[in-house]
């Protein structure tokens, strides 16, 4: 896919988001609707959350092949954007040291932290893609923009 077409499904992405998710539904079922809507559109490999509880990312609401149900702070691609607080893009995940493989067709990723505004983070995203070097900065872009308009809709 060109960067074109990208901006594109992004902007039709998201504003499926903004009609369809809504205050007033569970947390649960808005995540779930979330990754629905994005698979529908992508067809990514893996796409879902993990949610902070405790010292621990708990699997939430995703679409794909069965995945990890616990990730450790600070391991993995998952952990690693918690603690650091930052969107981690990742290439190649077999060049990732720490990289906790759930599906052996996973060839790049991306993971977007859920940031409160006082810099806590409440889980994050994760999308598996199954080419090498798929994601760049336009997934960077609107995949934080979309994820800090959820946050602030839903927390
Ligand atoms: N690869 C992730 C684990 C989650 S799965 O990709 C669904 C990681 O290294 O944190």
């Amino acid at each position: 896919m060109n960067n074109q077409s990208k901006e594109k499904m992004y902007v039709l992405l998201e504003a499926e988001l903004r009609a369809l998710i809504s205050r007033e539904d569970a947390l649960i079922s808005s995540m779930s609707n979330f990754t629905a809507a994005v698979q529908n559109r992508f067809n990514f490999l893996w796409i879902g959350f993990y949610i902070v509880e405790g010292k621990e990312l708990v699997l939430g609401p995703f679409q794909g092949p069965v995945a990890c149900t616990k990730i450790p702070f600070d391991r993995g691609v998952c952990g690693k954007s918690w603690s650091n607080k930052k969107t981690l893009l990742v290439k190649d995940v077999h060049q990732f040291p720490g990289h906790i493989a759930c599906s052996s067709e996973s060839k790049s990723e991306i993971v977007v932290p859920l940031l409160t505004n006082e810099g806590e983070v409440l889980g994050v995203l994760d999308i598996d893609s199954i080419d090498l070097n798929y994601f760049d900065g336009t997934d960077q872009v609107w995949l934080e923009k979309i994820i800090k308009w959820f946050v602030s809709e839903l927390y």
